[in-house]
């Protein structure tokens, strides 16, 4: 089949460079040339391991472009991935998603066979068929259903492990409200092995919200009683590790911490509060999991207070600044307001991140960055904020660790060793 993908971040270079691994005609779209360029020369846009080799192995089945009229011109289906921000009010920001839309609509006008567009970015239930849906008939002039494909087919990869979690997916959701639609997807993805689920277009995109809803509570959840259990002296991880062998439960996402950062827990959560909220419903539940999540990296703050009260001109060394480890995404990441509260503090703040320091110093070019974790060490004290596996190597005798993401060798060697829920 041949495919475009128009919006070549995470999930759109991800997606379509797995297509293409499945042996499809691969073009990828976007309006960053620079993106571009990397993946034409077989380099990567983004630090996801697995993606360069994937990228170099298939190099004959994918293509890069801007122009996204002859991208759409010459393949059959077009996947929707660009990103779908917070509005300032926690709403989502469709711009992007319907920009799109109607340039794909304009190209569809002339275009004589049968195009199919599914819509892969997150949104709130209801935008691919009331949204989206308009915006291509009014700018192609045509029928959804009859000349042209609609649909949804939501992403649940996660980054750091993108590539696995695309080509062996726990399962995958198809929205389709036609018969062909859901056909063509459904062959699309037979290769992959993985359940197949058909549901109305609408429902697909519940599907993402939800699934996002309720691994961010387990978060909060585990964060709220992990915070009681630091209080009463009792192992947080213990207590879930049990509570996850429930039958009913699971164990993951269970992992108490400084709370979830990334593209898509906090921002889709608000979408999804906010979003209700312009329906009527009041979504507080997950009002009170956006809560929890924002207090979390204070208590870091409040328990490096504890050992060093005054932070004006002090060292404070931090390792880690992606949200999560295998990254180089910053978006959200908890290290943002750790590190703009030390500063504010008058600390002097050290980093170190094997892969997210260029996007941050962008944010924060006041960061000293330095080129090896050992480096961070020597400040007055050290916060853990991503769990790099090459952070578990490192000597913490003889420091101050504040932790917020449980590394046990910095619990068993520190001289002082606090964790945020242990
Ligand atoms: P991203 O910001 O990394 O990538 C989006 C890309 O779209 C950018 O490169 C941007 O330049 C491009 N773009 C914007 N408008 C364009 C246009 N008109 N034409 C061509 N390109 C355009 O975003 P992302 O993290 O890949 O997320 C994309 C969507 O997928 C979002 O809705 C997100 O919620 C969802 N999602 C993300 C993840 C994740 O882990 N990042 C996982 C599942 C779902
Ligand atoms: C998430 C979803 O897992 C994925 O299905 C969806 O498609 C996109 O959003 P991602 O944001 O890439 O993926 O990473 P994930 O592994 O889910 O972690 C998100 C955040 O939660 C990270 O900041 C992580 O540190 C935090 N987290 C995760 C915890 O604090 N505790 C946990 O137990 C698990």
């Amino acid at each position: 089949m041949k495919i475009s993908v128009i919006g070549c971040g995470y999930v759109g270079c991800v997606t379509g460079v797995c297509f293409a691994d499945l042996g499809h005609e691969v073009t990828l779209v976007d309006v960053d040339p620079a993106k571009l360029r990397a993946i034409s020369a077989g380099r990567s846009p983004i630090y996801e391991p697995g993606l360069e080799d994937l990228i170099r192995k298939n190099r004959d089945r994918i293509s890069a472009t801007t122009d996204l009229r002859a991208a759409i011109r010459s393949t059959d289906i077009t996947f929707v991935a660009v990103g779908t921000p917070s509005q300032e009010d926690g709403a989502i920001d469709l711009r992007y998603v319907l920009g799109a839309c109607e340039e794909i609509g304009q190209v569809l006008k002339d275009k004589d066979t049968f195009h199919t567009v599914i819509i892969k970015s997150t949104v709130f239930p209801g935008t691919t068929k009331e949204m989206a849906c308009p915006v291509l008939e009014k700018a192609s002039g045509k029928t959804a259903g009859r000349d042209f494909g609609i649909g949804s087919n939501p992403e649940f990869l996660r980054e750091g492990s993108a590539v696995r979690d695309c080509l062996s997916p726990d399962r995958i959701v198809i929205g389709a409200d036609d018969p062909r639609t859901a056909g063509i997807l459904s062959d699309l993805y037979a290769p992959v092995g993985s359940v197949v689920l058909v549901t109305p277009v609408t429902t697909a995109e519940m599907i993402k919200y939800t699934s996002n809803a309720v691994l961010a509570a387990k978060i909060s959840l585990a964060n709220e009683i992990g915070n009681l259990c630091k209080r009463l002296g009792v192992d947080s991880r213990e207590v879930f590790t049990a509570v996850g062998m429930d039958g009913r439960v699971s164990p993951a996402f269970f992992r108490t911490g400084i709370g979830f950062g990334g593209s898509c827990f906090p921002k889709d959560v608000r979408a999804l509060v906010a979003g209700a909220r312009a329906c009527g419903e009041d979504l507080k539940i997950l009002r009170a999991v956006l809560e929890v999540n924002e207090e979390q990296p204070k208590k870091l703050l409040s328990l490096l207070r504890r050992h060093i009260p005054d932070l004006q001109g002090k060292i404070i060394g931090v390792l880690g600044l992606a949200f999560k480890p295998d990254t180089d995404d910053i978006r959200e990441s908890r290290a943002v307001p750790v590190v703009a509260d030390l500063l504010a503090a008058g600390a002097q703040v050290v980093a170190y991140d094997p892969a997210a320091m260029e996007n941050f110093r962008r944010v924060f070019p006041q960061v000293g960055y330095v080129s090896g974790p050992d480096e961070v060490l020597g400040a007055d004290a050290v916060l853990i904020l991503t769990e790099w596996r090459e952070f578990e190597g490192l000597d913490y005798r003889g420091r101050i660790v504040i932790d917020g993401r449980r590394l046990e060798k910095a619990r068993a060697e520190a001289m002082i060793y606090e964790g945020v829920c242990w």
